[in-house]
């Protein structure tokens, strides 16, 4: 294989603690109940472990409110347990990379706190804090959380500005003095032998709320030149520090100011064009529509081909989003079959994927009945907001249901025993009532099963190097039901044909020629591309 920095050559496992595994049955997943799970972590053949937020918080926003950036949350541990977790996944030779919010602080961060006292207070310009207008908020700017994204604060009667959750008012990124402590943060976290970072909402950092500018302001990547240099390139080796941006608003081309190697910024950003195919365009992610496969092709080829310099994060899942097998395949009849199907497209394609916990499984979303069994502020906060505008229940609970975030952050299934093995105590969140069928246990004993197909695909990643560096070149482009690719390098490639519904479709690809089936989710040893009849949801992975 050709040299290249390791995470281009790597699959990542995000972990979402509090839903993963719970060492000390309070309910809650924990740093120990990681580090018991980290053979199984290995099994998968994974490199490194995306790591969702850790540190102190109160949990407004389960983490992503953080109080103390270099302390651990209690209920996940202590900073001892942390340091176990590093050691004990090194000696695995898994890597952690861990989730950093620097667009906002927790209102309980000490730096909040002597905020809010007093207009002259040294903390002061560490938030955003304008006058009234007229009596009410500066302007329009809404939180992502529902409302207003601006919080009268009596003391000195300001409002602070808050893009999410009013518990988590935005950093001052002018400031030079919150930069400079940010990058102490990030240096504390290198120094501990963390791998690298994903940087949650960092497309925000540059926002001009007095000119509604939020994502892509015109100093983001000034200050995010300034995280590399000074933090992530703190000892020189920057370049072994893999950071991923979050960036909802990023195009092929914005996305290569943040990750063209020559600007010393990213190594890859999450961008979600994908994950907006099944909502009304500009209507939000509420407003749901079915996903057409021709939608897809044309963001998946955009993305492969359009951004050369650039490097894909791969992924389907994350704890932000529903299910991908609920969502763009088929969680009833051919629930394994499209799981498979989802695995194998994605897993064909030039980036690095990113596997979220029980994504692997093929865990699928949850229909609790009462809106009392959810416990995500974006949710709760939503339904408030509809039910206030008179909006009929049924249709906020089917908005839920297709693509709240608690889908994704029930607790890991990991075996048919109470509360799927997470805990013997009462799970912070439900548990889905399908963990009897779906279960690390049960998959690890069934070769066929989801589990299985998804460790063998990761080694396939692993030994067949046109998957890594090959051209990607669309096939059968114009098909509305099937979607297939090829793979090329130094006269080795590959051919990926994934059905995406629920019909057979005779297809004929006479140009290839079949060398090996290298993966197949209807365990196909023969495959014949002059005429084929392709089952439903049936995937297929071919050396050519
Ligand atoms: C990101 C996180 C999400 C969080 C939000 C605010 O989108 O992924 O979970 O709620 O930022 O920090
Ligand atoms: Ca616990």
């Amino acid at each position: 294989m050709k040299n290249t920095v390791w995470w281009k050559n790597a699959v990542i496992y995000q972990i979402y603690p509090r839903s993963f595994m719970d060492s000390n049955n309070d309910g809650i997943g924990d740093l120990q109940g990681i580090i018991s799970k980290l053979d199984y972590i290995k099994w998968l053949g994974v490199d490194a472990i995306w790591l969702c937020p850790v540190y102190k918080s109160p949990n407004d926003d389960n983490g992503y409110d953080i109080s103390d950036y270099t302390d651990i949350m209690d209920e996940f541990g202590t900073m001892q347990d942390m340091d176990q977790l590093l050691e004990e996944a090194k000696k695995r030779d898994i890597k952690i990379i861990m989730d950093m919010v620097f667009n906002h602080s927790s209102d309980e961060h000490k730096w909040f706190i002597e905020s809010r006292k007093s207009k002259d207070n040294p903390y002061r310009d560490y938030y955003i804090w304008r006058d009234p207008v007229d009596g009410k908020e500066p302007n329009e700017l809404g939180s992502v959380f529902s409302g207003s994204a601006w919080q009268y604060d009596e003391t000195t009667g300001q409002y602070y500005l808050h893009m999410f959750s009013k518990r988590q008012p935005d950093l001052n990124w002018e400031n030079a003095k919150v930069r400079n402590k940010i990058v102490d943060v990030v240096k504390f976290w290198v120094n501990k032998g963390v791998s690298g970072f994903r940087l949650d909402m960092i497309e925000l950092l540059g926002k001009v709320p007095d000119e509604m500018i939020t994502a892509n302001g015109p100093k983001l990547h000034d200050y995010i030149k300034q995280l590399y240099s000074e933090g992530f390139n703190c000892n020189g080796k920057g370049d072994e520090i893999v950071t991923v941006g979050e960036c909802w608003a990023a195009d092929t081309k914005e996305a290569l100011k943040y990750t063209d190697p020559e600007n010393k910024e990213l190594s890859m950003v999450f961008q979600f064009e994908h994950s907006a195919l099944d909502e009304i365009p500009g209507k939000g992610k509420w407003a749901l529509k079915p996903m057409e496969l021709g939608e897809l092709k044309k963001v998946i080829n955009k993305w492969q081909l359009d951004y050369e310099k650039g490097w894909n994060a791969l992924f389907w899942d994350n704890h932000d989003l529903p299910r991908i097998v609920s969502r763009f395949g088929n969680d009833k009849e051919y629930r394994i079959e499209s799981a498979k199907m989802l695995a194998l497209y994605l897993y064909g394609l030039k980036g690095t994927p990113f596997l979220y916990q029980g994504e692997e499984l093929g865990m699928t979303n949850v229909k609790f009945p009462s809106i009392d069994d959810y416990k995500d502020i974006e949710i709760i906060n939503m339904y408030n907001e509809k039910i206030a505008e008179g909006v009929d229940e049924k249709e906020i609970m089917k908005s839920i249901y297709a693509k709240g975030r608690d889908n994704a952050r029930t607790p890991m299934q990991w075996s048919d025993e109470t509360n799927a093995g997470f805990t013997k105590g009462t799970p912070w969140l439900k548990v889905n009532e399908n963990y009897k069928e779906i279960n690390v246990e049960k998959e690890m004993k069934d070769d066929n099963s989801v589990l299985h197909f998804y460790q063998k695909l990761i080694r396939i990643r692993k030994n067949v190097l046109c998957i890594r560096e090959g051209n990607y070149l669309p096939v059968l482009n114009e098909d509305k039901d099937i979607a297939a690719y090829t793979r090329n390098i130094d006269g080795q490639g590959i051919l990926v044909i994934a059905n995406f519904h629920n019909g057979t479709k005779k297809i004929s690809l006479p140009e290839y020629e079949v060398k090996k089936i290298l993966a197949s989710n209807y365990n196909r040893f023969d495959f014949d591309l002059k005429a084929v009849d392709i089952q439903p949801y049936e995937a297929i992975m071919l050396e050519i």
